[in-house]
C-alpha cells in the first residue's frame, strides 16, 4: 500500500532522464520556448470558442461583451498556476510535465492519475483542435472555389441531430432557416451523404489528414517542428493583430451596453469555456529535455507567452464586442463573422488562413506534449517499456508520438468539438490544481532543494490558483464531471491492472528491502 504513495526522489528522477537510449536532443532556447507556448495557446479558443463564450449556447449562459472580464479572470487564475509550474518546470526539468512534478512530491498513484488526466488536455484536446482545424480549412479552400463535401467535414452524430431538427420543424410546418446557418449546413451535409449498406458515410477526414501529417512532422525532428511552429506563431500574432486595428474602426460603443447582460454568473460560466484558449502555456514543460538551459528558459517561456497571448486576447474580446451585437457571435467562425457582417469581406479569408495556422501550431505542439508524456510514463514502467523507445535516427520519441498521433487522428474523425472541449477544460484545471497542490507539499517536504526559479508568496499564490481553478470548474456541466470521474476511474483500474506491477520504482525499492 506505501509503494502507491512512494516518491521517486528528484535526483532520480534527472538520473533516468540521462539514461543512455532514452536521452533526448537538446536544441531549444528562451525565444523558442517562447513561440512554442504561444503556438501552444493561440489556436482554436480565440477563433472560434470565444464566440459561444460571449453570445452563449448549450449549458452555459454567454458572458455578452463582459467576455473581456472572462478573458481577464482566466488570465489570473491561469497567471497564477504558471508560476507554480515555473518553479516545477525549473526545478524538475524533465519531459513530462506534471505528471513528472507529481511522482517526486506526491507519489506514484498521483503521479499516474495526473498523467492519465493529462490525455485529456493534449490528446482530447488536440481531437477539438483538428476539428476546428477542418471547419477553417474547409472555408478557406471554399474562398478559393473549392469545395470540400459538407459529409466528409463534420461529425456523423451532428450532422444526423441537425437532420432530426431540421426534419422535426419542417413536419410542424416551420422554416429550417430558424435553425441558424450551422444547424442548417449539418442537416445539409447528412442529406447529401453517400450511404454504404444504407448507412449514410459521414467522417471528418480533414482532420483526420492534418493529424496525421503533423505526426510525420514530428517523428522526424523536434528542430524542425520548433522551427514551423515559430513561423506559424509569427502568423497568428499578425492575423489577430490584423484584427484589431481593422476591426478597431468598425467598433460601435454601444454594443458593449449592457456590459454584463447576465451578470457575473454569465462571465464565470463564459470563463470556464475560455478558459480553452489559454491552454498551452503548460506545454512549454514538456520540451524541457529538448532545452539547452531549463532552469533559466522554462519559466521565461511560459510567463512570456501567457502575458503576450492574454494582452492580444483582451484586445481581441473588446474590438470583437464592439463590432458587432453580443448575440450575433455565436457562430463557429466568430472573427470572421464580425468582418464579414460589417461589410468587409475580404478580411473574413484572412481570419480563415489565420485560424488555420493558429490551430495547425496547436496541433503541432500538443502532439509533441502527448508522447512526451507517455514516454516518461513508459519510462517509469507505468506503460509498456516500448512505447519509451526513441528512434535511432532522428532522436524523437517515434513509438508514442505515432500512437498518439494515430488516436487523436481516428477520434477527430467522429467527435463533436463542444464536447470534447469542456472535458478538456475539466481535465486540464484539475492538473492545474495538483500541481499548484504539489508547490505546497513540496516547500514544506523538501525545504532546502535548491530552487532556480521560485514562486512568489507561497502559499497563497498556489492557494489561489487552487482556489481559481476549483471555481472554474465547478461553472462546467454535470455530464462533464461524471464523464471525468469515468475517466479517472478507467484509469485507477489501468494503474492497478497494470503499472502496479511493473513500476521501476517500485521494483528499485523492492530490490533494496527484499520485498516483492
Ligand atoms: N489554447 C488552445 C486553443 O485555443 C488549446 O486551441
Amino acid at each position: 500500500m506505501r509503494h502507491l504513495f512512494a516518491t521517486k526522489s528528484l535526483d532520480q528522477i534527472a538520473r533516468d532522464s540521462e539514461s543512455a537510449g532514452h536521452a533526448l536532443k537538446r536544441t531549444l532556447g528562451p525565444v523558442q520556448l517562447t513561440a512554442l507556448g504561444i503556438g501552444a495557446i493561440m489556436g482554436a479558443g480565440i477563433f472560434s470558442t470565444i464566440g459561444s463564450a460571449a453570445a452563449g449556447g448549450g449549458t452555459h449562459t454567454g458572458a455578452g461583451p463582459a467576455i473581456i472580464a472572462s478573458f481577464v479572470l482566466t488570465a489570473v487564475a491561469c497567471g497564477f498556476a504558471a508560476l507554480c509550474y515555473a518553479e516545477f518546470a525549473a526545478m524538475v526539468p524533465i519531459s513530462g510535465s506534471a505528471y513528472t512534478y507529481a511522482y517526486a512530491t506526491l507519489g506514484e498513484l498521483v503521479a499516474w492519475i495526473i498523467g492519465w488526466d493529462l490525455i485529456l488536455e493534449y490528446a482530447v484536446g488536440n481531437v477539438a483542435v483538428a476539428i476546428s482545424w477542418s471547419g477553417y480549412f474547409r472555408e478557406l479552400l471554399a474562398g478559393f472555389g473549392v469545395y470540400i463535401p459538407g459529409w466528409l467535414c463534420i461529425d456523423y452524430h451532428t450532422a444526423a441531430r441537425a437532420a432530426e431538427q431540421v426534419a422535426a420543424l419542417q413536419a410542424q410546418g416551420g422554416d429550417a432557416a430558424g435553425l441558424g446557418i450551422v444547424v442548417t449546413r449539418s442537416a445539409a451535409a447528412f442529406a447529401a451523404a453517400p450511404h454504404l449498406f444504407g448507412i449514410p458515410i459521414v467522417f471528418n477526414l480533414p482532420a483526420f489528414v492534418i493529424v496525421m501529417a503533423i505526426t510525420w512532422v514530428l517523428v522526424v525532428g523536434i528542430r524542425e517542428s520548433a522551427w514551423v511552429t515559430s513561423v506559424l506563431t509569427v502568423m497568428n500574432v499578425a492575423i489577430l493583430v490584423f484584427f484589431c486595428v481593422v476591426g478597431a474602426f468598425y467598433v460601435r460603443p454601444a454594443n458593449w451596453v449592457p456590459f454584463a447582460p447576465n451578470g457575473f454568473a454569465g462571465i464565470s460560466s463564459a470563463a470556464a469555456i475560455i478558459f480553452f484558449a489559454y491552454i498551452g502555456f503548460d506545454a512549454v514543460s514538456t520540451a524541457a529535455e529538448e532545452t539547452r538551459n531549463p532552469q533559466r528558459d522554462m519559466p521565461i517561456g511560459m510567463i512570456a507567452s501567457l502575458v503576450i497571448c492574454t494582452v492580444i486576447y483582451i484586445a481581441v474580446a473588446m474590438v470583437l464586442t464592439g463590432m458587432l451585437p453580443w448575440r450575433q457571435l455565436g457562430t463557429a467562425e466568430p472573427l470572421a463573422t464580425a468582418f464579414s457582417a460589417n461589410g468587409i469581406t475580404w478580411a473574413s479569408g484572412i481570419i480563415a488562413f489565420g485560424a488555420v495556422c493558429a490551430t495547425s501550431g496547436v496541433l503541432l505542439v500538443f502532439q509533441l506534449g502527448q508522447p512526451r508524456i507517455f514516454f516518461s510514463m513508459a519510462r517509469d514502467g507505468l506503460l509498456p517499456k516500448w512505447a519509451a523507445r526513441v528512434h535511432p535516427e532522428y532522436r524523437t520519441p517515434h513509438v508514442t508520438t505515432i500512437l498518439t498521433g494515430v488516436l487523436v487522428a481516428v477520434f477527430a474523425t467522429f467527435l463533436n468539438i463542444n464536447e470534447v472541449v469542456e472535458l478538456t477544460n475539466i481535465g486540464t484545471l484539475f492538473a492545474f490544481v495538483l500541481v499548484s497542490a504539489g508547490i505546497l507539499i513540496l516547500r514544506r517536504t523538501d525545504p532546502s532543494r535548491v530552487r532556480p526559479f521560485r514562486t512568489p508568496f507561497v502559499p497563497w499564490v498556489p492557494l489561489i490558483a487552487i482556489a481559481m481553478c476549483l471555481y472554474l470548474m465547478f461553472h462546467l456541466p454535470l455530464l462533464t464531471w461524471i464523464r471525468f470521474f469515468v475517466w479517472l476511474a478507467a484509469g485507477a483500474a489501468i494503474y492497478l491492472a497494470y503499472g502496479v506491477r511493473h513500476s521501476v520504482l517500485r521494483s528499485r525499492a523492492g530490490s533494496r528491502t527484499g520485498l516483492p
